[in-house]
C-alpha cells in the first residue's frame, strides 16, 4: 500500500500500511525529490545530549539508537499546516515532536535537547518557517532538518520517521538518529536487504528481519 492508495487503512493494516508506505517511498527514492520525501518523511529526535554521562547512558539508546525495528504507531488523524502534536515515540517515556510547516512539509523530532535533555517546543512564530527552540540555554532546531541553528546543542535532534496515509492519518514508523538520514535509519531498523537500501541484492546476511517477506 502506498500513501496514494484511496484506501484508509484498518486497525490490523495500518501500521503494516505506514511501515510499507515509506519503504514504497524509500525505494522510489531515485525518483523523488528531497523536498517531496519531506512531505513523507519527517525526522525526529533522539539524539542525545548529553550534558553528562549519567544522561547520555540513560537516554541514548532510546533516543534514535535503539536497535531492531521500531512499533509502527498511529499518532494523528491529520496534522495541518501550522499546527505540532507532542506524543511519545519510540517509547512510552520518549518525548517527541510532530510539526507541519505552513508549505505542508511534515517533519518528527526528539523533543528531548541534545545540550542537557530539557524539552524542545515548535515555534512557528518564530524563523522565515518557524522554529524548534529549547528555552534551557536559547538552543535553537533547524524545523526541517533538526540540526542545530543556535546556542549550545552539542548536535542535531534525532529525527522520527513520519509517514502520513491517504485518509490524512500520520503514522510514525521508525527513527533516525542525529546525522542519520531517514533512509539510513529506517534500513538499519528493519534490515539493509529492504529494496532502496544499500545492501538490497548483496545476498549478505544483515541480522535484520525482512519483515515484508515474512508476511508475504
Ligand atoms: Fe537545550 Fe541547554 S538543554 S539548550
Amino acid at each position: 500500500m502506498s500513501v496514494t492508495d484511496p484506501q484508509p487503512p484498518t486497525a490490523d493494516t495500518g501500521a503494516d500500511a505506514a511501515r510499507e508506505a515509506l519503504h514504497d517511498r524509500i525505494s522510489a527514492d531515485s525518483l523523488t525529490t528531497r523536498r517531496d520525501y519531506l512531505r513523507i518523511v519527517a525526522t525526529v529526535s533522539g539524539g542525545l545530549a548529553v550534558g553528562g554521562v549519567a544522561v547520555a547512558s540513560g537516554i541514548l539508546h532510546r533516543h534514535g539508537d535503539a536497535e531492531g525495528a521500531t512499533e509502527v504507531r498511529k499518532i494523528a488523524d491529520r496534522i495541518e499546516p501550522g499546527e505540532s502534536l507532542a506524543f511519545r515515540y519510540p517509547g512510552d517515556e520518549d518525548r517527541a515532536i510532530a510539526l507541519r510547516m505552513e508549505d505542508g512539509t511534515l517533519a518528527g523530532y526528539s523533543a528531548v535537547c541534545t545540550h542537557l535533555a530539557c524539552a524542545v517546543l515548535w515555534r512557528k512564530d518564530r524563523g522565515s518557517e518557524g522554529e524548534l527552540y529549547c528555552p534551557c540555554h536559547e538552543g535553537v532546531f533547524d524545523a526541517r532538518t533538526g540540526e542545530v541553528a543556535a546556542g549550545p546543542p552539542p548536535r542535531g535532534l534525532p529525527k522520527v520517521l513520519l509517514v502520513e496515509q491517504a485518509d490524512g492519518s500520520v503514522w510514525a514508523v521508525g527513527t533516525a538518529r542525529s546525522g542519520e538520514s531517514a533512509v539510513e535509519g529506517f534500513c538499519r531498523q528493519n534490515g539493509d536487504d529492504r529494496p532502496g537500501c544499500p545492501g538490497f541484492g548483496a545476498g549478505a546476511p544483515t541480522g535484520k528481519p525482512a519483515r515484508r517477506s515474512e508476511r508475504t
